[in-house]
């Protein structure tokens, strides 16, 4: 076989449509994508991609309440499947995959349970079809795979995963293999998001209204930045956001605005500064940022700069794929099934990376 001969013939040969179905939190999310070209050079091509937010209905608790997101899921679920997904006539799916961990588990139980359902119905078309659990921070993690211009000589690479639930540090020697350097001792950094967007008074989710605010303010306020001078790579935000409550309280008159930029300025002066000393302690020659926390532009700006300055390159994902999404499950289910490396179908809200 010649050269074109053989890469058209792996790239048939790994392919595979999968449903995804995404329900660790308060999105309800499901897509249908086609992925190609193997672990050295994945393709994805979106086919149907939805996510229903369930914002308005925990809005009035201020966060996320997990048996009503379970109550939300069980019911959007077959609703969103027999609106986009039932009755065509295109290729049933190969694979059926479905987020297992982290997250809320009566959230994660609402996914699994409707993915076996929904296996057993499609196995009827298709017997070949598998059906998958897979790890949600996997999701974030390859979600920068669904931008334009990813080529696969970009590691060693250093990830950022900053989300609601998490802020972990990773050191990527290839696409499959890595290891964590650090993580938050306390909260998430977009925990610390929504909790200060609820000391001013702004309605949850926090983190986007926090950064329209800060585009008005000046970072005036010296906030701590915890553990930035640490020899290790974890992250601590609680105490961060106790000086937000604190300054508040001492200065009620204080600017909204100046408070927000100052405390998104203190957090990600650490997040863009701890992650750059492990990119340039390891040699990375990319730095990945992911997690709802990476829609945040501020941080995504400063974080591209310091690697473009250094010569390294910059990923994140697309802007609709940063916060809670399917595709990115699509994705990891792709690039977990080339490892061989699927999870059990059984909800574990502390699965780890
Ligand atoms: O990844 P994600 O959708 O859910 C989890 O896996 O946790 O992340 C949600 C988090 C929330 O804390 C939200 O406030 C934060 O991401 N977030 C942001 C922005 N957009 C979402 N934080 C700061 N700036 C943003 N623009
Ligand atoms: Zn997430």
């Amino acid at each position: 076989m010649r050269k074109r001969e053989t890469n058209a013939y792996h790239e048939c040969i790994r392919f595979m449509r999968i449903l995804a179905i995404e329900t660790s939190c308060d999105e309800t999310a499901l897509a249908l994508l086609d992925a190609s070209g193997g672990i050295r050079n994945p393709k994805f091509v979106p086919r149907k991609n939805i996510v229903s937010s369930q914002i308005a209905v925990h809005k009035p608790f201020g966060g996320v309440v997990p048996n009503l997101a379970k109550r939300e899921h069980l019911k959007n679920l077959p609703l969103l499947y027999a609106r986009e997904f039932s009755g065509g006539k295109e290729k049933a799916p190969d694979v059926v995959a479905v987020t297992v961990g982290p997250g809320l588990e009566p959230a994660l139980w609402a996914g699994i349970e409707f993915a076996r359902n929904i296996h057993k119905e499609i196995k009827k078309k298709n017997p070949k079809t598998k059906l998958i659990g897979v790890n949600h921070l996997e999701g974030h993690l390859w979600s920068f795979l669904l931008g334009k211009n990813v080529k696969p000589d970009i590691f060693p690479a250093v990830a950022l995963i900053v989300s609601g639930g998490h802020t972990v540090l990773l050191q990527m020697k290839s696409l499959t293999s890595w290891k964590k350097l650090g993580e938050t001792l306390d909260d998430a950094v977009g925990e610390a998001f929504d909790k200060v967007a609820r000391m001013l008074r702004l309605p949850y989710p926090g983190g986007p209204e926090i950064q329209r605010l800060a585009e008005r303010g000046e970072p005036t306020i010296p906030f701590p930045r915890p553990m930035l001078h640490n020899k290790n790579y974890n992250f601590s935000f609680s105490g961060l956001k106790t000086s937000v409550l604190y300054y508040l309280r001492d200065n009620p008159k204080a600017k909204k605005a100046d408070v927000a930029a100052s405390f998104q300025t203190a957090a990600t002066e650490v997040l863009v500064k701890k992650a750059m000393r492990a990119a340039e302690e390891t040699r990375a020659k990319s730095v990945i940022l992911s997690g709802g926390v990476a829609a945040n532009k501020f941080l995504r700006e400063c974080l591209e700069h310091n690697a473009k300055s250094r010569k390294m390159k910059f990923f994140a994902p697309p802007m609709d794929f940063n916060t809670d999404n399917a595709m990115m499950i699509g994705t990891a289910a792709y690039i977990s099934l080339l490892r061989k490396k699927t999870r059990k179908l059984q909800a574990n809200g502390n699965l780890g990376v």
